[in-house]
């Protein structure tokens, strides 16, 4: 394991100003969204998507590091420039997600368990070949007001997220560590605190007895927030003071940054959240993005599959990166979203 390698790249993604592009949709997942804009989910449709995104001049300012599907990091631009090669070139690291989905626990209803180890070892080794630098695993934490997570689960899903970062490091590739705490559900955003402290504790109690050294990881949580359906939704301070406090009691300072994901907020609120915990700084790591829908969900809205919407799109794309760019730094306020 190349420690200084894997310290170098992580903190690579989370330099200033900078976040993660989340463009890792599987299959079933960017067919939804190509739903949205009535536009057929082909292989050359999803390769077209892709370069619109890692082709949008200047977002290697705000843009650190990208998340590609197995597809995605086999697919080259139309000129046959592979996607990764085109990325590293413009100082973004290339990454790959690599479970397998989250699946029903057994004789556990209605929680989840993450698979995809079977085989991890090797396919991280071809991964690697590809170009990848970086992977993402995604844990589904399912929430309730009474009993659900199951302990079980969390820890399942916990020790699942560290064989997987475990099996990473060993191949010199960032593993970025995703327990989200899904938003969906009536649960007031206290219940939400309780579960993601939960989880984070039992995330890094096994990330530290599978020797995963925490200079080299990334985390990816959700933040604290009330469930979709709650009555009280809480305001942004208070969604930035929970988020804060709770990271700041169950994340090691080792760690070089924390990338959220942005969960079905919307791609304003997901922003202003961001630029509130970091206005709340400073914090022992970088505290940034690892968006998939609050990044892509304007730049679809505008691009609709048509090529004469391309370069609007792009812009749609460019202004998130930088709106999220300086909430980074605490510097983004709701009126630059009209400018
Ligand atoms: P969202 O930002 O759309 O939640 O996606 C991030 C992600 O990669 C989830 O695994």
């Amino acid at each position: 394991m190349n420690t200084k390698e894997l310290k170098s790249v992580a903190q690579s993604i989370v330099a200033k100003q900078k976040g993660v592009l989340a463009a890792d949709e599987s299959g079933p997942t960017i067919k939804k969204r190509f739903d949205s804009i009535k536009l057929e989910s082909t292989e050359e449709n999803r390769r077209r998507y892709r370069e619109i995104l890692f082709t949008t001049e200047g977002i290697e300012r705000y843009i650190g590091g990208v998340i590609f599907f197995d597809e995605t990091l086999r697919q080259t631009t139309r000129d046959g420039t592979p996607f990764a090669r085109l990325l590293s070139n413009r100082g973004i690291v290339p990454g790959i997600k690599v479970d397998k989905g989250a699946k029903a626990l057994a004789l556990y209803p209605g929680d989840k368990v993450t698979e995809g180890l079977d085989g991890l070892r090797e396919r991280l080794a071809e991964y690697k070949q590809l170009g990848a630098k970086f992977a993402k695993w995604r844990a589904v934490i399912d929430i309730n007001d009474t009993d659900l997570p199951s302990d079980y689960a969390i820890r399942a899903n916990a020790h699942a997220l560290a064989r997987y970062a475990a099996l990473c490091q060993e191949a010199d590739i960032v593993p970025i560590v995703e327990p989200e705490v899904l938003m969906d559900g009536a649960h007031g955003i206290e219940r939400c605190e309780t579960v993601t402290a939960r989880v984070l504790e039992e995330v890094f109690t096994e990330l530290d007895a599978h020797r995963v050294i925490f200079e080299g990881m990334l985390l990816k949580p959700n933040m604290v927030i009330a469930g979709k359906k709650c009555a009280r939704q809480a305001g942004v301070t208070q969604v930035a003071e929970a988020t804060a406090r709770c990271l700041t009691r169950y994340v090691p300072a080792a760690v070089p940054g924390i990338v959220f994901l942005s969960g079905g907020q919307s791609a304003e609120d997901a922003t202003d959240h961001l630029n509130a915990i970091n206005a709340m700084g400073p914090h022992p790591w970088q505290v940034s993005f690892s968006y998939g829908r609050a990044l892509q969900a304007p730049v679809l809205a505008v691009w609709k599959g048509q090529e004469s919407n391309v370069a609007a799109a792009q812009q749609a794309f460019h202004t998130r990166c930088y709106l999220n760019g300086m909430a980074r730094d605490g510097k983004y306020t709701r009126t630059m979203e009209a400018a």
